[in-house]
C-alpha cells in the first residue's frame, strides 16, 4: 500500500466533525496557507504537478494561473461535486467521511484565487452528503474558519452548498454554471472559458472535489514533495472507485503508477476476480472511457505492464489504450456480455443528453435502438457497421464532450469485441437472459 494523503484516518470515529478532523491535523494546511502569498500557493500547486481529478486531467496550477483578474470584478471558485459518471463514487465517500478536508481545500484554493464567494455544487441525489457538508460548513463558520477575517488573516470567504437536481449533464462545467445560476443545465459554447467568464459572467475556476481536497496535502507536504509521489507527469495519489466482478469493491487511494495487474489482483486493492473467474475486460476511468479487453488492460500493445497513470493507460491512443478519467474502475469477468453492457451505457447517455446538439440528441437514441434490436435477436451485420458510423458522426461534433462520452464506449466495444456483436446477429437462438435483463431494468419486453 502506498501513501494515503486523502483518505488517511477516514475510518476514525468523529473525523467528520471539526474537533475530530483537527485531532488528526486538520486545518494546519490552512494556517500555513494564510501566511503565504496567494501567488505562492498557485506556484506550489503548479510545482506539485496536480492534475484535475474530474476526468480530463488538466494541470490544476495552470488552470488557476489562467483566471482573469479584471480590477473590481469578483472571482469565484466552484467545486464540482456532481459525480454522476457511472462507476465513479469517490467524491461522495470523501464528502461523507471527511467533509472538512474539502472545506479546508476550498478555503485555501479560494484564498489563492482571490475568491470571496465560493460554491460547492452537489448532485441532487446526494442528500446525506449535502447535510453532512452543510453541518461541517456551519461548524467552520462558528469557529471563524469561514466568514469575515478568517483566522485574523484579513481574508473573507462565504461558502455555499448548492444542490443540483440529478442531471449528468450538470457535471459538465459550463452546464453546472448555468444550473448554479438557476437556469436549465445546457452547456455553453467555449470560448469564453469559465476562467474568463463563468458564474454571473465573472472569472471562475471549476474543480473536482478530489482536486480541491488534494490541495491540502500539497500545502502540508509542499508541491515538491507531492511531485515525488507517482510517476512522470502523473504525480501524487488518486482515488479509484473499483466495482464489478472483484472480491473487494470500494474506494482505494493509490500512488499513481501502480501496475494495473497489481491493482486488480493484490489483496491490498481489488483482491482478484470473484469466484475464481477469468478477467474479460475493464472500463478503467468511468463509463465514458474506452473499454479494454484483459490482454490490453494488463499490458500495453508494446508488451509493457500497463500502469495506473494518465500516460500508461492512454498508451497507444484509442487503438489499444484508454484513459484514467475519473477513476471509476469497472471490472468485468468472462460471464459479462459486452453488448448488454454497452446497451446499458448507451441508454444512460441517451437519457442524459441535454438535447441541444442534434448529433448527440438523435445519435444516442439511434444507437440505443440499434443495440436493443441486436439484443432482441433482430440485428444484422449492417447494424454493427451503422453503429460504428453513427458514433463517428457524434464524436467532435457537439458543444460539450457528452458526445464523446457516448461515442467512445460504442467505438471501443466494436473495435475490441466485434465478434461478440456478430455472434448476437448470426446466432440469435443462443441469446440468453435478455428478457430477465429487461425485467431487471424495467424495460418493456419486445
Ligand atoms: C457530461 C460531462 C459530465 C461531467 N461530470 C463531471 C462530474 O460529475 N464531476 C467532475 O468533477 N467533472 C465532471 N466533468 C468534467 C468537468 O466538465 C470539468 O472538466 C471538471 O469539473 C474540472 O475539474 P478538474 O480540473 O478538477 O478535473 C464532466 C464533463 C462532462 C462532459
Amino acid at each position: 500500500m502506498g501513501r494515503q494523503l486523502l483518505i488517511d484516518n477516514i475510518n476514525q470515529t468523529g473525523i467528520h466533525t471539526l474537533e475530530g478532523y483537527r485531532t488528526y491535523g486538520g486545518y494546519q494546511a490552512l494556517e500555513k496557507a494564510l501566511r503565504m502569498k496567494p501567488e505562492d500557493i498557485v506556484a506550489e500547486v503548479q510545482k506539485s504537478g496536480l492534475r484535475g481529478r474530474g476526468g480530463a486531467g488538466f494541470p490544476t496550477g495552470m488552470k488557476w494561473s489562467f483566471i482573469a483578474k479584471p480590477p473590481g470584478v469578483p472571482r469565484h471558485l466552484v467545486c464540482n461535486a456532481d459525480e454522476s459518471e457511472p462507476g465513479t463514487f469517490k467524491d461522495r465517500y470523501l464528502m461523507q467521511r471527511k467533509p472538512h478536508l474539502l472545506i479546508e481545500g476550498m478555503i485555501i484554493s479560494s484564498f489563492a484565487l482571490g475568491a470571496n464567494l465560493s460554491y460547492i455544487y452537489i448532485r441532487g441525489e446526494m442528500m446525506a452528503q449535502f447535510h453532512i457538508l452543510q453541518n461541517a460548513i456551519d461548524e467552520a463558520y462558528a469557529a471563524g474558519l469561514l466568514g469575515k477575517n478568517i483566522l485574523n488573516s484579513g481574508f473573507d470567504l462565504d461558502l455555499h452548498v448548492h444542490c443540483g437536481a440529478g442531471a449528468y449533464i450538470c457535471g459538465e462545467e459550463t452546464a453546472l454554471i448555468e444550473s448554479l445560476e438557476g437556469k436549465r443545465g445546457n452547456p455553453r459554447i467555449k470560448p469564453p472559458f469559465p476562467a474568463v467568464s463563468g458564474v454571473w459572467d465573472r472569472p471562475t475556476v471549476v474543480n473536482n472535489v478530489e482536486t480541491i481536497a488534494a490541495v491540502v496535502p500539497v500545502i502540508n507536504i509542499s508541491g515538491e514533495e507531492y511531485a515525488k509521489i507517482g510517476i512522470g507527469k502523473s504525480t501524487g495519489t488518486k482515488l479509484i472507485s473499483a466495482c464489478g466482478h472483484i472480491n473487494k469493491p470500494g474506494v482505494y487511494e493509490i500512488e499513481l503508477g501502480v501496475p494495473v495487474e497489481e491493482f486488480i489482483y493484490s489483496e491490498n486493492y481489488c483482491g482478484g476476480i470473484k469466484d475464481g473467474r477469468k478477467l474479460k475486460a475493464v472500463v478503467a476511468g468511468g463509463s465514458s472511457v474506452p473499454i479494454l479487453p484483459a490482454e490490453l488492460i494488463l499490458k500495453t500493445a508494446k508488451g509493457e505492464p500497463r500502469l495506473m497513470s494518465y500516460e500508461s493507460l492512454g498508451d497507444g491512443g484509442f487503438a489499444t489504450g484508454t484513459m484514467l478519467g475519473s477513476g471509476g474502475f469497472i471490472v468485468m469477468d468472462e460471464s459479462t456480455s459486452v453488448v448488454k453492457n454497452l446497451f446499458n451505457f448507451t441508454r444512460f447517455y441517451h437519457h442524459e443528453s441535454c438535447g441541444q446538439c442534434s448529433p448527440c440528441r438523435e445519435g444516442t437514441g439511434w444507437m440505443e435502438k440499434i443495440l436493443r434490436k441486436i439484443l432482441d435477436g433482430r440485428g444484422t451485420i449492417a447494424d454493427i457497421d451503422l453503429l460504428w458510423d453513427i458514433q463517428g458522426k457524434i464524436e467532435g461534433k457537439t458543444i460539450c464532450p457528452l458526445g464523446e462520452a457516448a461515442a467512445w464506449p460504442v467505438a471501443a466495444a466494436i473495435r475490441h469485441f466485434r465478434p461478440e456483436f456478430e455472434e448476437y446477429v448470426k446466432n440469435p437462438q443462443n441469446i440468453k437472459d435478455v428478457k430477465h435483463y429487461y425485467r431487471l431494468n424495467n424495460l418493456q419486453e419486445a
